[in-house]
């Protein structure tokens, strides 16, 4: 039985570590906190994420996957390690790699401990190019007896939608100077691929299909015209540089937004008529807020520092980065304009997009504090960020337990993330429970007929 080991258990690590133990392979699942390998051995996930659970518990029932605090059976046991750690970015923009670091030496460590002489070592952390030279030499040093096999294999999943990206592999890169290693990881996700053949996605697609175009054809591709065999140094650099266009995307869209907004023109219909051009594409297209989470704020930062660090400027991710930073501040203007005598707005949505309970640099917390600053009294609801965002809001932000609560008694609401429930509200009994009409849509999602037929103003972003 093939046995593999994948330390972290964050969206990347966890998802990859369930779904893996959901075929014929035995899954050493490796985090260092105890409190979180914990809740796995109990058959769950310790975080939020749509249909993650059951892959976990049918894992754990079926002794594929084992969660543990230990390394030394781990890495004993199997000849491919997968480092899903994160990468957090420094205050001067670029990535924070101890956690990579320190795995590394673990690995290589551990090797020595029980005799291994060769790994293959894959990373799916996001890391800058060039670091998987620096790391094999890292861990020549911790242990000169060990031959590292090293593959830069990058993830491209979304929080959200972890569980039914892992299984619809839209692209697998692999970054590798050895060939049997490349094709043994192509073998594990090969094994990914077969399973997602049998399953029911739908299941996972609440918001899967969101700002994503025809995912559902994904599976009917060959197998083998998904995957990129390449060397590590353009793998790593695959990586980041999606998700630096797809935040230049957004930006984009949103400076036309801005532009729509003066103009008159209806940004949702411009892009529909955009993006229906192959070429470019409607995802990522949807203006509003901006960009945030764990993922886009740092790894845009972070291709900027690395560029830097290689004498390369890149104005144009400059530019989006402070196109992103304006956002927040055009949305709470709207609602400050509409209401001038202020009074108290309710905010609807406090993650960093829907179907997740992260509310790193998520655009909704900072427009909630924006709106405390503004003068306003604000109240706030999320159907799954409350207890997360708590710490990073405002003292003074009233958090309610539902959507009715919040709306009770405002002069104005804005939806600062797309959740379904908002978009599915009954805005004539939210007509009833506010005491003004003011609907800032920040995420551009609401029926906008639906809600002036309320008796309610309704105001957009770019529309
Ligand atoms: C992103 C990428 O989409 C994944 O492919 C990648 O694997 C992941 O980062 C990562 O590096 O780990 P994620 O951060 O989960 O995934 O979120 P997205 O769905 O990409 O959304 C990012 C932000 O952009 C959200 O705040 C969302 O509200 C915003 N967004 C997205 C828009 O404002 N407009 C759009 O049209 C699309």
């Amino acid at each position: 039985m093939k046995k593999v080991a994948i330390i972290g258990t964050g969206y990347v690590g966890l998802a990859t570590a369930a779904i893996l133990s959901n075929t014929d392979i035995k899954v050493y699942t490796v985090d260092i906190d105890e409190d979180k390998i914990d809740i796995i051995k109990e058959g769950r996930s310790y975080f939020f994420e749509t249909g993650l659970d059951e892959f976990v518990k049918k894992g754990v029932e079926s002794g594929n996957l084992v969660p543990t605090t230990e390394y030394e059976e781990a890495i004993r046991e199997s000849d491919v390690v997968f480092s899903c750690v994160g990468t957090p970015d420094k205050a001067d923009g670029s990535s924070d790699l101890k956690y990579i670091y320190q795995v590394a030496e673990e690995v290589a460590k551990q090797c020595a401990n029980s005799d291994k002489e060769e790994i293959i070592f894959v990373q799916k952390s996001t890391v800058p190019v060039g670091t998987g030279e620096k790391l094999v030499e890292f861990m020549k040093d911790v242990n000169s007896e060990l031959k590292v096999n090293y593959v830069s294999n990058p993830e491209f999943l979304r929080e959200g939608a972890a569980v039914f990206d892992t299984l619809n592999i839209d692209r697998l890169v692999i970054g590798s100077d050895n060939s049997e290693s490349a094709e043994k990881v192509k073998g594990i996700f090969r094994k990914v691929f077969d399973l997602a053949q049998e399953l029911d996605h739908s299941e996972y697609s609440e918001y899967a299909n969101a700002y994503h175009d025809k995912l559902e054809a994904l599976n009917e591709a060959d197998f083998d015209d998904k995957v990129f065999v390449m060397d590590i140094k353009s793998a790593e650099l695959v990586k980041v540089t999606a998700n630096a266009f797809l935040a230049l995307k957004i930006s984009f869209a949103n400076s036309i937004a801005k532009l729509s907004d003066k103009a008159g023109s209806n940004i949702s219909e411009v892009m529909d008529g955009v993006g229906a051009d192959p070429r470019i594409g409607r995802s990522f297209l949807y203006a509003g807020l901006g960009w945030g989470g764990g993922c886009f704020p740092k790894d845009v930062s972070g291709l900027i520092a690395t560029a830097n660090e290689h004498g390369v400027d890149l104005p144009i991710m400059d530019a989006a980065v402070l196109e992103n930073a304006e956002m927040v501040g055009f949305v709470a203007d709207k609602v400050v304009d509409l209401t001038p005598e202020h009074g108290k707005v309710a905010v609807l949505g406090l993650s960093f997009k829907p179907g997740t309970s992260d509310v790193r640099k998520s655009p909704a917390i900072r427009l909630a504090n924006r709106l405390i600053d503004e003068g306003f009294e604000v109240v706030a609801y999320d159907p799954q960020a409350m207890e997360e965002a708590e710490e990073f809001l405002s003292d003074v932000v009233v958090l309610k337990d539902d959507i009715d609560s919040a709306l009770d008694g405002v002069d104005a609401v804005v939806i600062a993330t797309d959740w379904n429930v908002f978009k599915g509200y009954d805005w004539d009994k939210g007509k009833g429970l506010m005491s003004g009409d003011v609907v800032v849509d920040g995420r551009n999602c609401l029926d906008s007929e639906r809600v002036r037929g309320a008796g309610l103003r309704y105001v957009g972003v770019g529309q």
